[in-house]
């Protein structure tokens, strides 16, 4: 039976990289010490890739793969992708939506209400033993406040339910007003500016570069939290850390960062900010399913049939 030689960009759960070795001849790019010498040896026979939502694969590293056919993308993002470039050669991209969007969204409403209710510090104030001596400040309730989501997509709606459900008000900002009942806004700021929590759930790319800057947060003001379970690209990390520590704004939820695995000691040190390590998807139902996608794109694919969830 052919083996076609896939590329492994990311480290992988091992209910993805049994079915993989059992279908795939697999490199792992990403363990590799020496990955020049690994393309330089099976680079020109590569007709696959296998990555994450959060890695990446540079053109200067799939011009070194004439013979790619498809990447397919573990995740929903795939701003790690050169789409157009990918597309103009025949390459075609997979990713794996709809199946995260549920637990994407319960860690967005659970960061409003971690940060809202001040639960991670009242945590750590019993663990600490403080409760018998001493009086937990009070928090802020989210009923009657407004969530303003930038980009409604299938999680921004998702999350958009969850926070009526908590009571609370929902607008938001994105590239078209949609038909929903929610209150559009064109601009971000003025959504900002009205918001007490401020949701990125847009895509990451270019395009959202530093979309939420210091005039952004400066809008948002000390009413307002920043909740991020977009990409860290988004965010402008250096502003934030610099509106987290002023009291610019009042706090952040943060499942994402610019740099990631690495986060900033000044961003650690806040104590006005919850942070996660990229978890939004990651529970073993989710998983499951989107390693399931992930095998089924590629096995479509190289049987000749349609797609799945084809990017390009
Ligand atoms: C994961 C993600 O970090 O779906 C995405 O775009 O960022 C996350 O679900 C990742 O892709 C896990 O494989």
């Amino acid at each position: 039976m052919d083996h076609p030689p896939v590329l492994i960009l990311a480290p992988l759960p091992d209910f993805l990289m049994k079915p993989l070795l059992a279908a795939y001849e697999c490199h792992d790019y990403f363990q590799a010490n020496d990955k020049e010498a690994l393309l330089a040896e099976v680079g020109a026979r590569i007709r696959g890739i296998v990555m994450t939502g959060n890695s990446v694969s540079p053109v200067a590293m799939l011009e070194k793969l004439p013979k790619l056919e498809i990447i397919s993308v573990c995740g929903v993002g795939y701003d790690g992708v050169p789409v157009d470039w990918c597309s103009a050669r025949g390459i075609r991209v997979t990713n794996t939506p709809d199946v995260l969007t549920e637990d994407v969204a319960d860690t967005a409403s659970a960061l409003v209400l971690m940060t809202s209710r001040n639960l991670i510090a009242a945590n750590r104030y019993l663990h600490a033993g403080a409760w018998p001596s001493g009086q937990f400040p009070l928090a802020h309730a989210v009923r009657g406040k407004l969530a303003g989501i930038v980009g409604l997509g299938r999680i921004g709606k998702a999350i958009a339910h969850r926070l009526e459900a908590h009571g609370m008000r929902v607008a938001y900002h994105g590239r078209a007003k949609q038909d929903v009942s929610w209150q559009y806004f064109e601009s971000l700021i003025e959504l900002a500016r009205a918001s007490d929590f401020l949701i990125a759930a847009c895509p990451g790319g270019a395009a959202t570069r530093h979309l939420i800057n210091a005039a952004v947060l400066d809008a948002l003001g000390a009413k307002g939290t920043l909740i991020n379970i977009a990409r860290g690209s988004v965010v402008d990390e250096a502003a934030l850390i610099t509106a987290l520590q002023n009291g610019v704004i009042r706090g952040a939820g943060l499942d994402v960062f610019e740099n990631e695995p690495q986060v900033p000691e000044a961003l650690m040190r806040c104590e006005n900010a919850v942070l996660l390590p990229h978890i939004g998807s990651a529970t073993y139902e989710t998983r499951r399913a989107m390693a399931a996608l992930v095998v089924d794109n590629l096995a479509a694919h190289f049987d000749g049939r349609e797609l799945l969830t084809p990017v390009c």
